[in-house]
Formats: structure tokens, C-alpha cells, sequence
């Protein structure tokens, strides 16, 4: 198969937003305790952060890191996880039928972001509490001090205010699942009550209205255009949540859903903006894709999700990332390249160990799972002006199956080029990085790029990741199954670029 792709230095998108490359940490099975805190772990420093999930964690590279949750945030009394350990509850945790014993909570959470050099993004609990614990919280981290909630934080141990600049106005508010899940015109109205009051207390921080817990919810497009008609005037951002599968097991269909993403992030587009035409404004609201992965063999039926005698940090959501799914994952990072003038966060769902990159062994070792490497070639090498590219591959037709709680819901994907692709120009260092998808299972795609307005290009690094085994995982005993290799043979040609992308592989070319 053939595919020719034409870029050209004049012709932009936008420049990547640091926060389109960040993460996210909830409490939920062993994500923070046994993940990336465990105090007693011969890895662990003085706080208890194991400093090999750290290692691990920069080496991934994300920016910014979403807590406390999740479902979690929405039955969460913030109280509860500060101040002297001891004399914090263990409580009943209806999310994930846990017991939560509170003894890591904001502080730790923010300490944690320091020790890994990442930028926190807080959710405030609009589910089973509502705008005015909000403002407490938001009191507690940023107000300097001289009040009762920030002097509550300095004799915590915390002089300084945490200076938390972006905030979730709750979690996933559409959904039933949710603990007091409401409808659109309920949580407009307390997002934007919320939003209120947080900015009059610190007028400088960011908000993100909780969109759609997914694309094929009932309500979806009616959801956002109610809330952002309420909260328009107060919020930044409108969030986005997507978890690509393979319940059919049907490869083409999986690799080919990351493009359901590009029509969710158009359609959220188009509301928005919408929601502002109605206004004559010419406002924007970004998006905030603050949930993203690969996510389903752990997901629908409770075994698994759910384990019983409300234990404290179960085994849950413990999803083992074949090399298939790292394809679909990188599919997804493309999807979130290429939408960079309106994507300008994005949280891979989640971090250490549940549906996350980086696994451990409680006591034992921390190791890089399929999906790692698709994000870190995206977090590092994708900083930059993304450039439009024109793409001609061959094509097929899918459909995808994505189920919604009983129903069966199926959707066609037409024209679903086997070439997946994102072209990122790094100004500074005068490089360009193709990221490319070749999606087809069984051909090699020779790939010809025009890339115009570049002189004296070389290679600089090429590489691929791919398994004869589409099954493969990377696992304790064997944690290299799945690593990038060198690609070889990528040539240039004045300003052609050629390459021969491998059956389904995830390629990476820098070219300076
Ligand atoms: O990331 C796991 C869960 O998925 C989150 O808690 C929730 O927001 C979503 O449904």
C-alpha cells in the first residue's frame, strides 16, 4: 500500500498547549496507595512516594496530573484527607466500594507534583456536596493567608499556597453512575454558582465544565449546550471523556475508533461555539479531554471493577495493555495533536497501575506497560507548532461497537485512512516529528511525504514500535516484550521524506 502526505512549514494548526500532555490520578484501587505512594517499599522516600514510580513518571513526561478523581471526587470530603494522619477517618467509599483510608490527600497530592515536576489539576465534589465547600477548598489551597481555611493549611505543615490554577467543576455529572448525578440544568447552575464563587476568592485560576461522560451518551449535545448556556460566562474550558475498546475484537474496527474522537472534539467544537453564536461573542471555550484511554476488558461487568468486603486500594481496573491497544492508543494521540487549537488539556485516564502506564507490584517493582511509549513519544517530542497535513491513503470502512449499558450501540466509520497521522514543527530546536499509524494488519505502507519550506533536512531519530504478536504485553517477569526499535531505512530526498511503515506500527520520525 501507498500513502503520500504533504505538509507545508506555512500551513499550522496551532501550537501544542503543555497541558495537552498530562495525566490522572484518582483515588481508586492501587493508583495512589501501592502505586505511587507506599511508605515501607524499599523504593519509598521519607513521604512515602515510591521514587521509582517518579522515575517512571518523568520519563513519561506528563505536565499536569488531575485528583482526586474521578467517580471518587464526587462522595469526597476534602477535610478528611488533611491534617495530622492519625486523626484522619477511614470512610466508605461508593465509587469503587472501597474503604478509603485518607492517609494521602491534597498536601501530599501537591507534594507529590513537586517531587515529579508536574503541574496539579484539582476537581472540586459537586456531587454529594456543591459550590460552597468548593470555595472552601479552593480557600484552603490558594489564599496566602490570614483566614481561617489558609491558616488551617499553614498549621498543616503547607506555609505557602499551593497556587492551584486549574480546576474541575466535578466529575462526569451526566452519568448515573455518579453519586447525585443531575441533569444538565441542575449542574449548570451549580457549576456556574461554583464558578462564581471560586473566581471572586482567586480570580486568576481556570475552570472546565463537565461535558459528556462520553460521546454515546443519551444525552450528549444537549448535555453541553445546556451547561455552557448557564456557566458560559464563568468557565474556560468544557471537559471530554473517551475510552476506546475492543469488547468485538474486531482489530480494524478498534484501530479505526481514535477518529470517533476527532468527530467528538468537532462536535463539542461546533456546540460551543454555537453556545457563543447565540451570544454574539466572540469568547472561545477550549476543550478539556480530561479522561482518555484504552479501556474495556476491566470495565463492564463488576468483576474486577468491584471486589468485595470493602477493601482498602483493591486490585481494580488492573487493565494489562497489549500491543494492539498501544496502537489504538497512539491513534488517539494523533487525534489530540491534530485538534491542538481547541484541545488545550488533555489527561490520560489514569497514571500508576489502574487502566495506567506505568504498573507496580505492591513491595515489589514498577514497569512500563504498552501504552507508555505512545505517550512519551507524544509528551516529549510533541511540543511545537502542529502543521496541517494533507493525506492520501488508501482507506477502509468499520463499524465500531460501543456499548452503553444494555444497549448495543454500533457506529460505521467510513474512509478510515490506514495512515494515521500528526506533524509537529519545534521551532527551537528546528526539528519536525511525524507521528504515523499504519493501521492496516497485514501490508506495509510506503509513506511519501512532501514536507515544503524546510531546507537541508536529515534524519535525526527514527523509531517504531510493533510486535508480530498484536496479543503482546509487557508484564513483571517480562518487561521489554513490547519497546521501541530503531526504524530503519527512512529517506530524504530533497523534500520528500519516504518510509516503509511496518503492518501495525507506531512510527516516529525526526527530521532537523
Ligand atoms: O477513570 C476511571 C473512571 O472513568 C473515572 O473515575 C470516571 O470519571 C470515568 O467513568
Amino acid at each position: 500500500k501507498e500513502a503520500k502526505v504533504t505538509i507545508d512549514r506555512d500551513f499550522s494548526i496551532a501550537e501544542t498547549d503543555p497541558r495537552l500532555f498530562g495525566a490522572f490520578v484518582e483515588h481508586l484501587g492501587r493508583c495512589v496507595y501501592g502505586g505511587l505512594y507506599e511508605p515501607g517499599h524499599p523504593n519509598a522516600d521519607e513521604r512515602g512516594f515510591r521514587k521509582d514510580v517518579l522515575e517512571l513518571v518523568r520519563e513519561l513526561g506528563p505536565t499536569i496530573i488531575r485528583y482526586p478523581g474521578g467517580n471518587f471526587v464526587s462522595g469526597y470530603n476534602w477535610e478528611d484527607g488533611v491534617g495530622p494522619v492519625e486523626n484522619r477517618p477511614r470512610r466508605l467509599d461508593l465509587a469503587w466500594m472501597s474503604t478509603e483510608p485518607n492517609t494521602f490527600g491534597t498536601n501530599e497530592f501537591m507534594d507529590w507534583c513537586r517531587a515529579a515536576g508536574v503541574e496539579p489539576m484539582m476537581a472540586v465534589n459537586l456531587g454529594t456536596r456543591g459550590p460552597d465547600d468548593a470555595r472552601r477548598l479552593l480557600e484552603y489551597c490558594n489564599f496566602p493567608g490570614g483566614t481561617e481555611l489558609s491558616d488551617l493549611r499553614r498549621a498543616h505543615g503547607w506555609e505557602k499556597p499551593h497556587n492551584v490554577k486549574f480546576w474541575c467543576l466535578g466529575n462526569e455529572m451526566d452519568g448515573p453512575w455518579q453519586m447525585e448525578t443531575k441533569t444538565a440544568w441542575e449542574y449548570g447552575r451549580i457549576a456556574s454558582e461554583a464558578a462564581k464563587l471560586m473566581k471572586w476568592i482567586d480570580p486568576t485560576i481556570e475552570l472546565a465544565a463537565c461535558g459528556s461522560s462520553s460521546r454515546n451518551m443519551p444525552t450528549f449535545g444537549t448535555w453541553e449546550d445546556t451547561v455552557l448556556d448557564h456557566s458560559f460566562d464563568h468557565v474556560e474550558y468544557i471537559s471530554l471523556h473517551t475510552y476506546l475498546n475492543n469488547y468485538a475484537d474486531d482489530t480494524p474496527a478498534f484501530l479505526a475508533s481514535p477518529d470517533l474522537m476527532d468527530s467528538f472534539i468537532e462536535e463539542v467544537v461546533a456546540i460551543a461555539d454555537a453556545v457563543a453564536a447565540r451570544r454574539r461573542s466572540a469568547k472561545r471555550i477550549m476543550l478539556s479531554f480530561d479522561e482518555w484511554n484504552v479501556w474495556y476488558r476491566t470495565r463492564r461487568k463488576n468483576e474486577g471493577r468491584v471486589k468485595l468486603g470493602w477493601p482498602v486500594a483493591p486490585q481494580i481496573l488492573e487493565e494489562i495493555y497489549n500491543m494492539q491497544d498501544a496502537l489504538a492508543f497512539g491513534g488517539a494521540c494523533i487525534s489530540l495533536l491534530n485538534h491542538a487549537d481547541r484541545v488545550k488539556s488533555a489527561c490520560l485516564a489514569q497514571l500508576v497501575n489502574a487502566i495506567a502506564p506505568i504498573m507496580t507490584e505492591t513491595g515489589g517493582p514498577a514497569w512500563r506497560q504498552t501504552i507508555f511509549y505512545p505517550f512519551k513519544d507524544m509528551s516529549t517530542l510533541g511540543r511545537g507548532t502542529v502543521l496541517q497535513t494533507k493525506v492520501n491513503s488508501p482507506t477502509y470502512e468499520t463499524t465500531y461497537y460501543d456499548p452503553r449499558g444494555t444497549s448495543d450501540l454500533r457506529f460505521p466509520i467510513s474512509e478510515v485512512p490506514y495512515l494515521k497521522l500528526s506533524v509537529v514543527y519545534n521551532h527551537d530546536e528546528n526539528c519536525i516529528t511525524i507521528f504515523a499509524l499504519n493501521r492496516s494488519l497485514d501490508a506495509t505502507l510506503s509513506m511519501e511525504a512532501l514536507v515544503r519550506g524546510f531546507e537541508g533536512l536529515a534524519v535525526k531519530e527514527a523509531h517504531q514500535l510493533r510486535n508480530d504478536d498484536l496479543m503482546a504485553v509487557n508484564t513483571k517477569d517480562s518487561p521489554d516484550t513490547v519497546t521501541p526499535a530503531p526504524l530503519e531505512g527512512v529517506e530524504i530526498w530533497g523534500e520528500q521524506v519516504r518510509a516503509k511503515l511496518a503492518p501495525a506500527s507506531w512510527n516516529v520520525i525526526r527530521l532537523a
